[in-house]
């Protein structure tokens, strides 16, 4: 299994010597998971409040214009991957070669400058679900990053008794970052304090893999339709008196999972009208 190649000691750039970004934030680590993800940490504005599950827009200048040389800020949707009340901001990426923001910021290290607009907005929160009993995220790829903000959220134990993760990756190496995530949390010093020792024991973690071999393959819906994801999870199926779901992935899961979780009885809910479900709307590329 790889180990994420973790750049966070190295010497802080003299940001001086840069011209500063608008919005600008300093990178302050950087982690390689596999050739097509990352994921880093950069400093918080000090006004900026944000919910768990939120994203923000974040980017770097991009080329200058040919003709006067000038530069715009090339800007995209990214999750929080870190939780509210964290003094610092957590983001995890994909990185396609040819892509116009990813080619770029793939190669960023410690020292360097992003551009983070502080409004943060975003479906996936606590006050877009009525009350229930167990919470499922379900995530596809980069799709776990809100999560890994919900996960680090004393609210998601104070709200429900059961919280359930699913990762669906094309291959082993991309659910690093959901794994050691959820690692982290058996000592994650906050949320043992304020909900209690042993509080991770209300997480279920049920990653799957759908082209390199691993204990659980296939994707989520597929094992759900057969009834399988809920015998190995040891719970009943999805039902709108007990259950809420968040969901976040590529396009075509969002729907499938959507039209799933209608079939099962429950309602999209918003902001201004919490009710059992609630889809990402920002999409990543
Ligand atoms: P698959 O390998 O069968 O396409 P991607 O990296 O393309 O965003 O995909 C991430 C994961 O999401 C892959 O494991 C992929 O499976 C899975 N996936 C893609 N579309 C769907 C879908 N409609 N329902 C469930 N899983 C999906």
């Amino acid at each position: 299994m790889t180990e994420p190649t973790l750049v966070k000691d190295a010497p802080v750039k003299e940001a001086a010597a840069k011209p500063h970004l608008p919005d600008a934030q300093v990178v302050t680590e950087v982690k390689h998971y596999t050739d097509r993800l990352f994921s880093f940490r950069c400093t918080r504005p000090a006004s900026m409040r944000f919910r768990s599950g939120e994203f923000v827009m974040i980017g770097l200048m991009g080329d200058p214009d040919p003709a006067t040389g000038k530069q715009k800020p090339l800007l995209r949707a990214y999750s929080i991957a870190s939780p509210s009340w964290d003094e610092e901001l957590e983001f995890y990426s994909i990185k396609v070669q040819d892509g116009p923001l990813t080619s770029k910021l793939q190669h960023i290290e410690v020292g360097d400058e992003v551009i983070l607009r502080p409004k943060p907005v975003g479906t996936l929160v606590h006050d877009a679900l009525l009350p229930g009993k167990r919470i499922w995220f379900f995530a596809t790829g980069t799709g776990f990053a809100p999560f890994a903000s919900l996960l680090r959220e004393p609210q998601t134990y104070q709200d429900y008794d059961e919280v359930i993760i699913t990762h669906t990756c094309r291959e082993v190496g991309e659910l690093t970052y959901g794994r050691d995530l959820i690692e982290s949390l058996k000592t994650d010093e906050l949320l043992n304090e304020v909900i209690g020792e042993g509080f991770w024991k209300k997480i279920k973690y049920y990653p799957t893999t759908t082209r390199e071999e691993s204990p659980k393959m296939g994707r989520i819906t597929d094992l759900m339709r057969k009834g399988e994801a809920f015998e190995d999870l040891g719970v009943p199926q999805i039902n709108p008196n007990d259950d809420r779901a968040m969901v976040c992935g590529n396009l075509a899961f969002n729907l499938e999972i959507k039209d799933m979780l209608e079939g099962y009885g429950l309602v999209e809910g918003a902001n201004s009208n919490p009710q059992h479900y609630v889809v990402e709307k920002a999409f990543l590329d």
